[in-house]
């Protein structure tokens, strides 16, 4: 809207002849009910917000592609992915635990959120810049979120609920070390790697079935900031991770990320060394080496954050022929959760929303419900014999679904013999962090526990260090009472 030459309306499109004056009995006078026009004002003002993000309120994102440079069609048929295919993509970046107006530095996992609109509907893989999570069950989730968030009575932060709920759910080991070291807190959005975290399913054009992880790897290079940085930036330009990725591609410096994917034959899983669906796991990539995909580029900014951004709505229930599921948890949990938050925050037919609508066509028997905007024709249910739209019995079900049988049980994943909440954490520290970065995790760390944490949670989080790794926890331990 900034053509000058426009005049402004009301929102009905009726010209107004003052932006500036109420209308008044005289011009000293009370102002009068029916000036609508300036009640219109205020009423718009006052239901400008919408609820944010449960979780990962703060972000912002843009538009671009994704373009395939490698052949993988032996390992699925999804049209997108096929040889030489270019799709237009939204991406969202977030931080997980702060407000809409958190600051972009507090350390923390970044979402990693994109949108394919692919010729088969939109498909949307909602990953994090981290390869593993905190829990894998997704009961635990809502209560990692809160632990994360705000205490009730005085509604401030708190480190003790976060070490309590950590230290008591030791398979948080892997994700938390992955947090307190150098890439709990990201340069920008354009130097972080993303990742699908979850084990996904691909299936070929002859119904062959693979697992895959999805790895993002910045082509900007791996950049972080210090914990000094971080905490310097928050107060001086809260808003700087927003605000570099607008810039950049502003000025033409677009950024982008070479997609690479690990494939596990799909019956390798059942006697793999550990569960290749708990996602506090990576695969090593000497089992699964890294194969490259594609290249996906960011090079269009939103022209309105409201309606491109926050309205938009990314879930892991879209999918698209050759792509599937897996027996992860907390991947078919999510299946149902964002769904349902997108309904609770944007309304039923979100869908609707340009941003979100898919650029195939939609022959859905969905109708009516708050802010509909595309008309339904009859018929309006099926089966009919009125000529409406039905399935298509040559598409195979079985495609992306796998054999599952048992007791309804509320238990823990089977062991496997490599199985254990320690081990991947202390590879980290011990086989992947340099000498300078573990020193780095070890400070970062016991900044964090001098914020606010008390016994016994304090106790607890000696050990739980000792656990990942003994020198690890006495030089936390040691240096946390040297400064005591
Ligand atoms: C956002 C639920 C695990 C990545 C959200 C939202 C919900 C949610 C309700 C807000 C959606 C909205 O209002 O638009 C859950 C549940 C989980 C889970 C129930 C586990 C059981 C994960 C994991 C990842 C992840 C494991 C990453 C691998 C994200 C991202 C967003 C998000 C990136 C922001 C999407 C956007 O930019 O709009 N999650 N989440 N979540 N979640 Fe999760």
């Amino acid at each position: 809207m900034t053509d000058s030459k426009k005049f402004t309306t009301t929102d009905s499109g009726m010209p107004v002849n003052s932006d500036e004056h109420s209308l008044t009995v005289g011009p000293d006078g009370p102002i009068v009910l029916h000036d609508h026009y300036l009640i219109e004002q205020m009423a718009q003002f006052n239901r400008e917000r919408i609820p944010e993000r449960q979780p990962h309120a703060k972000g912002a994102g843009a538009f671009g592609y994704f373009e395939v440079t490698h052949d993988v069609s032996q390992y699925t048929k999804a049209a997108f992915l096929q040889p030489g295919k270019r799709t237009d993509t939204l991406a969202r970046f977030s931080t997980v635990a702060g407000e809409r107006g958190s600051p972009d530095t507090w350390r923390d996992p970044r979402g990693f959120a994109l949108k394919f609109y692919t010729e088969e509907g939109n498909y949307d893989l909602v990953g994090n810049n981290t390869p593993i999570f905190f829990v894998r069950d997704p009961l635990k989730f809502q209560h990692f979120i809160r632990s994360q968030k705000r205490l009730a009575a005085n509604n401030l932060r708190d480190h003790d609920m976060q070490w309590d709920f950590w230290t008591l759910s030791p398979e948080s080991a892997h994700q938390v070390t992955y947090l307190m070291g150098d890439r709990g807190i990201p340069k920008t959005w354009r130097h972080m790697n993303g990742y699908g975290s979850h084990t996904y399913m691909w299936v070929n054009a002859n119904g062959e079935k693979f697992w895959v992880k999805y790895h993002f790897h910045t082509d900007q290079g791996v950049e972080n900031l210090t914990e000094e940085e971080a905490g310097r930036i928050a107060g001086d330009e809260s808003d700087y991770h927003t605000k570099d990725l607008y810039e950049a591609i502003d000025s033409g410096d677009c950024p982008s990320w070479t997609l690479h994917v690990q494939i596990m034959p799909f019956h390798e899983a059942e006697n793999y060394r550990f569960n290749p669906f708990d996602l506090t796991k990576v695969w090593p990539h000497k089992d699964y080496p890294l194969i490259e995909v594609g290249k996906f580029v960011l090079n269009r900014n939103p022209t309105d954050f409201h309606t491109e951004i926050e309205q938009a709505a990314f879930e892991p229930s879209s999918l698209v022929p050759g792509i599937g599921l897996s027996p992860d948890k907390m991947l078919l949990a999510r299946v149902f959760s964002y769904s349902d938050a997108h309904r609770a925050r944007l309304g039923v037919n979100y869908k609707q929303i340009p941003v979100n609508q898919p650029r195939s066509p939609v022959h859905s028997y969905s109708k009516d419900g708050a802010m509909r905007t595309q008309n339904v024709s009859d018929p309006v249910y099926a089966p009919n014999s009125k000529g409406g739209p039905h399935a298509d019995p040559s598409r195979n079900q079985n495609d992306d679904t796998w054999h599952s049988s048992g007791d309804m049980v509320r238990q823990a994943y089977t062991l496997r013999q490599d199985d254990d909440d320690w081990g991947q954490a202390r590879a980290l520290v011990r086989e992947v962090m340099s000498e300078e970065e573990r020193s780095r995790l070890i400070d970062n760390v016991i900044g964090h526990l001098k914020k606010d944490v008390k016994e016994p949670v304090l106790s607890r989080a000696f050990e739980y260090w000792r656990n990942i790794d003994t020198e690890v926890g006495e030089r936390i331990e040691n240096g946390y009472r040297q400064n005591d």
